[in-house]
């Protein structure tokens, strides 16, 4: 993976669809000035949900009003089960009769839920209006206010409705990381790990090293590790767009995240990136067995989230899972299965991951069973 540039923006280099991602504290406060050069009207429409609301609305109504533009305002239910085609037709409602035309700003202020709404009514509205993401949890920052992917969740699956549609400009503000709780922190962490662990051994290490720090609140570790993963993600989404090969990588245990997420009914029990975190100890597990990585690296894996305090095995999951065979099945609605195979992100090391479309799947059925085993004893 390409090394960093320092301190500025991260860029995403998409020919006329590029876009600067800037990253640092009190971002949201000056987010009219940074949106300025993207603003046509004299008003830009306001996507984000109840809580967000309450911490930054304020902050971002006045950046706005500086410079000339006011905001109209849609405030959401905080929850995935926003993530539907009703809110979605009440938002693109809304939008049209605030009269947002195609030259128009969309402003996401929020975390995945928020993000991903708000892109997926930029990206219909009008056949697209231009979006500026202001992530406001360490997931969105870091995952999924970057790179373009925006949906709903339908009762099929999670985000099998959807568009790809960029943003015109991504502002991580690191102070709203500030007001996170800790499960939903841990939760963005594993997004976090995910990119050592799939292209970069040695922001992997560094995590080993400053993961606390992070959850302490250092704010020189956040911009560092939100950085890192931004200039990950930004290279490798420049690099493949649409997903047709080396972006599947940044799905690396998601597979198994996916399964799990519908065994428990999208529910409390378990946080999409708890899943992932768990999903990323599975996927190293499997490529031991499988034969591809040595058995220090899922150990290690492990090591690193239980010391942070994340989740790492199914038995961390609270209540029933069911069967290992029924778990195989729920990853064939995943949308990475590919005529009817599952595709398994698998890694050869700590920094080296791999798309696998051929893996034995008698031998990842037989680890999940023994997983299970060990989260219910008889
Ligand atoms: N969250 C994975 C991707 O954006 O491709």
């Amino acid at each position: 993976m390409a090394k960093e540039n320092g301190t500025g923006p991260v860029r995403v280099d998409l020919g006329r669809r590029s876009y600067e991602i800037r990253i640092g504290a009190g971002l949201i406060g000056d987010a009219g000035t940074h949106a300025a050069p993207l603003i046509a009207g004299r008003e830009v429409a306001v996507v984000t949900d109840e809580n967000v609301a309450r911490h930054h609305l304020a902050k971002l109504r006045d950046s706005f009003e500086r410079v000339g533009v006011s905001i109209a305002c849609k405030t959401l239910r905080p929850g995935e089960d926003t993530k539907s085609w009703s809110e979605l037709q009440s938002v693109v409602g809304w939008l049209l009769s605030r009269r947002i035309e195609r030259n128009g700003l969309i402003v996401a202020l929020g975390g995945g839920v928020v993000g991903d709404l708000a892109g997926f009514a930029a990206a219909i509205l009008r056949r697209g209006v231009a979006c500026v993401q202001i992530p406001t949890s360490l997931l969105a920052q870091v995952d999924s206010s970057v790179g373009g992917k925006t949906g709903i969740n339908v009762e099929e699956g999670k985000n099998l409705v959807g568009a790809f549609h960029q943003p015109s400009l991504v502002l991580c503000d690191l102070e709203a990381l500030d007001t996170l709780p800790k499960r939903e922190f841990l939760s963005g962490y594993a997004e976090v790990a995910k990119y050592g662990l799939l292209g970069d051994r040695r922001f992997f290490e560094w995590l080993e090293g400053n993961g606390q720090a992070m959850l302490k609140g250092n704010r020189v570790a956040l911009g560092h590790a939100v950085r890192r993963s931004c200039s990950i993600k930004a290279e490798v989404v420049a690099d493949d767009e649409r997903e047709h090969g080396r972006r599947s990588l940044l799905n690396l245990g998601h597979t198994f995240c996916h399964a799990l997420e519908a065994a428990t009914g999208y529910s409390d029990r378990l946080r999409h990136g708890e899943g992932v975190a768990i999903g990323c100890c599975l996927a190293f597990e499997a490529s031991l067995r499988l034969g591809y990585c040595s058995p220090d690296e899922p150990a290690r894996v492990r090591a690193h989230f239980r010391r942070m305090g994340m989740k790492s095995a199914l038995s961390d999951v609270p209540g029933p899972l069911p069967s290992a065979a029924a778990l195989m099945d729920l990853m064939r609605q995943d949308k990475k299965v590919v005529g009817g195979k599952r595709r398994f992100i698998l890694a050869k090391a700590i920094g080296d991951a791999f798309v696998c479309d051929d893996a034995d799947e008698d031998i990842i059925r037989r680890m999940l069973a023994e997983e299970l085993a060990l989260a219910s004893p008889q």
